[in-house]
């Protein structure tokens, strides 16, 4: 199988080499949130990590689920919820396999996807659109960290992996999801280059 594996995630999170962790939950997630724009709701959080995303929207009354299939990193979402004292439910599981028991109204995507080897991107994007129930939402954040070597030999480097928009139109064609016109929102990340922010609509 191409790419990362749970254990390169696990020694990631023992080696605290996690410079994807903002050490809080991303602004962008905060602002669609404060602005009302994304209701409570049963959520996925996909490749949740450190759970800080999982834990504010629990405190937020969502009924989340947080998905991750290294165990480092459930056992901080599930320490994170018990220290906040909210309730989330925390699945480790492969997020390639995964199958909820019953469909979401919406996913909060945030760094799963460019964890991915792009070998895996278009069974993921299946695998989301199949957990989302009729018009649920993919609350995206797409990765921007373009790769020289990329361009000028081919070479696909990675974690994290760039999300090309090009790509990502061909990966949620719009035959199967309802994108918002271009400009996307700019998201800075303190350590990686900065994030899209994109509302699919599944059709
Ligand atoms: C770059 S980290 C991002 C964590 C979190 N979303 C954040 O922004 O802080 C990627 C996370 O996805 C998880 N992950 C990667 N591939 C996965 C897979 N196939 N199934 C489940 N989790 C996966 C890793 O264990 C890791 O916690």
């Amino acid at each position: 199988m191409s790419g990362p594996t749970p254990d390169f995630w696990q020694e990631r999170f023992q080696t605290q080499q996690t410079h994807w962790d903002r050490g809080g939950p991303s602004p962008q997630l905060l602002a669609w949130l404060d602005s009302g724009a994304l209701p409570p709701c049963r959520i996925a959080v996909p490749g949740c990590g450190s759970g800080w995303e999982v834990a504010e929207l629990a405190g937020r009354g969502f009924e989340v689920v947080g998905i991750d299939y290294t165990a480092a990193a459930v056992e901080k979402a599930r320490a994170l919820c018990r220290e906040r004292g909210v309730a989330a439910e925390i699945v480790q599981a492969d997020v390639l396999t995964y199958r909820p028991p019953r469909p979401f109204d919406a996913i909060y995507e945030q760094t799963c996807l460019c964890a991915l080897h792009p070998e895996h991107w278009a069974r993921y994007a299946g695998q989301l659109r199949a957990w989302l129930k009729e018009d649920g939402v993919l609350w995206v954040l797409f990765l921007q960290m373009l790769r020289p070597a990329a361009t000028e030999e081919g070479l696909i480097q990675g974690p994290p992996y760039h999300c090309d928009i090009n790509g990502m139109r061909a990966l949620f064609p719009e035959a199967a999801w309802t994108w918002p016109k271009p400009p996307y929102g700019k998201v800075p990340h303190p350590n990686l280059v900065h994030e899209l922010a994109a509302r699919l609509v599944r059709r």
